[in-house]
């Protein structure tokens, strides 16, 4: 294969090499373009833009292929635990039997905050947003741990492991103090004997003498959920972390702005959306077929429909999918959203416009179902969709923190404003 692609401008020929991947996607190494010829790239929405060299995630979109460091998620779905997939994203390595324990053990030690945050939540209107909760509150979170939150590369990184325990762990908490505070109601404390979703579960819904149990599998299937999350390469938030990462900002304020970044209905706020739209379609008595007429004709967007990278299923809506039916039965629910669903799903499939488009159900199509049947609400969907993605941002911010190399992330834009003006003509006017 060639080792060099060549770019044209007028009579001049600029060589730049070649880089390929381990799974063969090849890219042309432009970084010398400007210096050699003046001219830049222009790809607004990065579309054909490698922004880094990543060893976390694979994805082939044509075939709807996705895999943490080598082991495909169908694989991980079936046989690991959300803390094992987050110690693979993170680590690049599937933990021991000990370095599974040492990793939990941290994870539940940090499960509570600080009481000086409580009365944070207080500050909030109670209609303000969870996403807009949660993003200041993981920065807000960096402020009681300086050691950790230093900007200085080597001082973050020599507490790295406590901070991502730390991070894992409290954004579960922060996520249920949330919900708590909103509702009006007294704050849980995590219960250290119980796994990551069960105590999470157990500090959302839990009262004072009414300790919450799952009978139904519920725990399960939100470990699941969160697993199906843990990371997706280089997408809106991830890279966002990235970016916020390159200039030398510590975790905690990374992460945060990619809490913000993941809130938009494009990206991890879908979840809430498929299921406004799902309810809105039931509501007006339509089967779902009105709803891709309208669609087809731009009036409307089919929610959980369509990726950036996927020309094929999403695998992880593939699992989901599955999982939410089953969770329904287990719980000996109907509901009927998940019949209009599916009848959306198979009519999609079956349409010209959406098989040109090549536009299949993404991870928040059948997700709010799922969330919605373990009983969380929807207005904390997305949030959800953060406590799930938190293995995956600390795994791109350790990538960058640990690259001696790594430089600011800092595009080039194309000016397309006006020219030089003279101030003086404005006394003219
Ligand atoms: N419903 C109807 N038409 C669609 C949809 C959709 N959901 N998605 C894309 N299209 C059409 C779009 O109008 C365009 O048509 P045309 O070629 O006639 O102009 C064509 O398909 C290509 O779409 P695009 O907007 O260029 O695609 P994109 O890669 O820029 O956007 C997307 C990807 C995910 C933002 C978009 O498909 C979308 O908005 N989907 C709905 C929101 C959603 O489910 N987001 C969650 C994404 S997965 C989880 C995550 O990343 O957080």
């Amino acid at each position: 294969m060639e080792n060099t692609g060549t770019i044209r401008l007028g009579d001049e020929n600029f060589e730049f090499p070649m880089i390929v991947g381990t799974e063969g996607e090849k890219a042309l190494d432009t970084r010398t373009l400007r210096a050699k010829s003046g001219c830049v790239t222009f790809d607004e929405g990065y579309g054909n833009t490698g922004s880094c060299l990543s060893d976390i995630t694979f994805i082939d979109g044509e075939k709807g292929i996705l895999r943490h460091r080598g082991y495909p998620i169908e694989q991980l779905a079936e046989r690991s635990t959300f803390l094992e997939t987050s110690y693979l994203a993170i680590y690049g390595e599937l933990p021991t039997q000990e370095e599974l324990e040492i990793f939990a053990n941290g994870v539940q030690t940090h499960a509570s905050v600080h009481t000086g945050m409580h009365h944070h939540f207080e500050g909030f209107p109670s209609n303000a947003h969870p996403m807009a909760i949660l993003s200041s509150m993981l920065n807000s979170l960096g402020a009681y741990y300086p050691e950790m939150s230093s900007n200085n590369r080597a001082q973050d990184l020599t507490h790295f492991d406590e901070t991502a325990a730390l991070l894992i762990s409290k954004v579960r908490t922060i996520a249920a103090m949330t919900y708590r505070q909103k509702q009006g109601l007294p704050f849980v404390f995590p219960d250290y004997k119980m796994r990551y979703a069960e105590n999470f579960l157990h500090m959302m819904f839990s009262e004072p003498y009414h300790q919450y149990e799952d009978t139904s599998g519920a725990s399960e299937a939100l470990d699941l959920f969160l697993l199906l999350h843990a990371d997706h390469e280089q997408n809106c938030s991830t890279s966002t972390v990235r970016m916020v990462a390159s200039g030398g900002a510590n975790l905690f304020a990374s992460v945060s702005a990619g809490v913000c970044a993941l809130w938009g209905p494009s990206h991890g706020g879908a979840n809430m959306a498929v299921i406004k739209m799902l309810e809105e379609i039931h509501a007006s008595g339509d089967d779902g077929s009105k709803f891709i007429q309208d669609a087809k004709e731009g009036k409307a967007k089919l929610m959980g429909f369509g990726h950036r990278v996927y020309k094929n299923y999403d695998p992880r809506a593939m699992i989901l999918g599955k999982s939410s039916e089953r969770v329904l039965e287990g719980l000996g629910i109907d509901d009927p959203l998940l019949d209009i669903a599916k009848h959306l799903e198979q009519a999609a499939l079956e349409d010209e416009y959406f098989v040109q488009r090549k536009l299949y159900p993404n991870v928040d199509f059948y997700s709010g179902i799922l969330l919605k049947a373990i009983g969380i609400p929807v207005e904390m969907f997305t949030v959800m969709f953060a406590i799930g993605r938190m293995p995956g941002w600390i795994a791109n911010w350790k990538e960058i923190a640990e690259n001696s190399k790594s430089r600011i992330h800092r595009p080039r834009q194309i000016y397309t404003g006006h020219t030089i003006r003279d101030y003086l003509k404005m006394d003219e006017r």
